[in-house]
């Protein structure tokens, strides 16, 4: 079957919105957004990151998605078709979603498993000292519910484009984003007072979160800043892992694309906006400004059971919300990864969309189980270039996050700037009544600011010192 004659694609606007908001809304908003928020000037990180989504973040969204409406490929292929010497840019960005798939389920066996726990255990017991340590390092069960949440992400896959991942994401996004609201509005309203009576709300925190704090503001912190906004933007619009790339080569040739681009842009700086308000209030009202100092999964799995176990009752029924609600994000992301590559061997190999599944089931299985195993059996710890000490599943994420998407993005930066020329997006976006907003920004991002930004990105992941 040559895939490209039997292309499937999103019945409408909706469903390539709600799936490309399900792909971009993922772990990332809900465990780095709101600790960089509170380590970087609260209203200074939220003002600095909404300026970049707007140019930055929207140049590389539009890119990746015209891209593929345009060439009706995957990235294994998309690169090539643009331009022939340029395919070696297109195997690097089909490996980015297969270096993330297996470290991404196991942090989603990670997330079953809580949920079951908020489900079926004590809070107290979730939120003792060790819990989430011993749990991970357990040979057995982490294994297990790694392999539920690959099953729940391939089932989805392989449905296919319209019963699988555009019915899957109109029911979940829409669920995730009334969970999302419904515990920040929880979270506005709590108070505590420690046991030394010192006093907390939830409004208190939320001030925190929002207003810019120019304490301590130099050249040098503020650089900072930017490029932590700018790395979170990157990973969390889910560009640079081949990802928009296919969901835009699903996208009907009718459909107005500037308009999609800016409703995926919305739902993605909302929810991260909104995960903040869950967190950093919640956080602050029961461990004070300390506990906002963590995040990735030290936030999520250690410090936020705390503070529900310290809400007594309701700590257990917004426990459960919570994972269900981090859940539903994991899958619809993972599921965004899985099809990435699922597309790309369709589309290079001309293999039937379930024999591309179970292949890369049966890979993200292995290498699944080795990053189960690198907590126990096969523990190390490597020091990385940029000063963490990591497991293997952390040095999947860094060869992912700070070195191959980067060097994609900066690729494609060059490609559709110097060699295609920009008027290559810019055609295909204008292709319908799509009216192509803020066009000069785009020539001016696209050609000289993104690939610098990105450059700055990629060196300061290198060299520490460059931060
Ligand atoms: N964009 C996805 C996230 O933020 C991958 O987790």
């Amino acid at each position: 079957m040559n895939s490209k004659h039997k292309r499937n694609s999103f019945s409408g606007s909706i469903g390539f919105v709600l799936a490309a908001a399900g792909s971009a809304v993922g772990l990332g908003n809900i465990w780095r957004f709101p600790y960089l928020a509170a380590i970087d000037g609260g209203g200074l990180f939220l003002a600095v990151y909404l300026i970049l989504a707007l140019t930055f973040g929207f140049t590389l969204l539009t890119t990746e998605i015209a891209i593929g409406r345009k060439t009706k490929q995957s990235p294994l292929t998309a690169y090539g078709q643009i331009s022939r010497k340029w395919k070696p840019l297109g195997i690097l960005a089909s490996l980015v979603p297969v270096i993330i798939l297996p470290y991404y389920c196991v942090i989603g066996g990670w997330v079953v498993k809580y949920l079951l726990a908020y489900l079926t255990e004590d809070t107290s017991a979730i939120a003792a000292d060790g819990y989430f340590t011993g749990y991970i390092t357990q040979q057995f069960m982490p294994a297990a519910l790694m392999i539920v949440f690959l099953g729940m992400v391939a089932f989805v896959v392989i449905r296919g484009v319209n019963k699988g991942i555009e019915s899957f994401s109109k029911i979940l996004m829409p669920l995730l984003l009334l969970l999302v609201i419904g515990i920040a509005i929880f979270s506005l309203t709590i108070h505590h007072t420690d046991a030394d009576g010192t006093a907390r709300s939830g409004l208190e925190g939320f001030m925190i979160y929002v207003i810019p704090s120019f304490k301590g503001l130099t050249l040098r912190s503020f650089f900072t800043v930017l490029v932590d906004a700018m790395g979170q933007l990157f990973f969390s619009l889910s560009v640079a892992m081949g990802i928009m790339i296919t969901y835009g080569s699903y996208v009907r040739d009718d459909a107005n694309l500037m308009k999609s681009i800016n409703q995926i842009e919305i739902f993605d700086t909302i929810v991260a906006f909104l995960a903040g308000v869950m967190i950093i209030p919640a956080v602050y009202t029961f461990m004070g400004s300390q506990g906002m100092e963590s995040s990735g999964p030290g936030l999520m799995f250690v410090s936020l059971p705390k503070v529900f176990s310290e809400m007594g009752m309701a700590g257990r029924i917004v426990g459960i919300l919570f994972f269900a609600m981090v859940l539903f994000a994991a899958l619809t992301s993972a599921v965004s990864v899985m099809e990435a590559i699922v597309s790309s061997l369709m589309d290079q190999f001309h293999l039937t969309r379930i024999k591309a599944a179970v292949l890369e089931t049966a890979i993200a299985l292995v290498a699944g189980f080795a990053v189960c195993l690198g907590y126990n059996k096969w523990y190390f710890e490597l020091p990385l270039p940029n000063g963490n000490t990591a497991q293997l599943l952390d040095i999947m994420d860094y060869i992912s996050n700070n070195c191959f998407m980067p060097v994609v993005a900066i690729g494609t930066c060059i490609l559709i700037g110097w060699v295609a020329k920009p008027a290559f997006i810019i055609d295909e976006v204008e292709k319908t009544d799509s009216r192509f907003g803020r066009k000069k920004l785009y020539v001016g991002m696209i050609r000289f600011i993104a690939p610098v930004l990105l450059a700055v990105l990629l060196l300061q992941s290198l060299i520490p010192a460059a931060k």
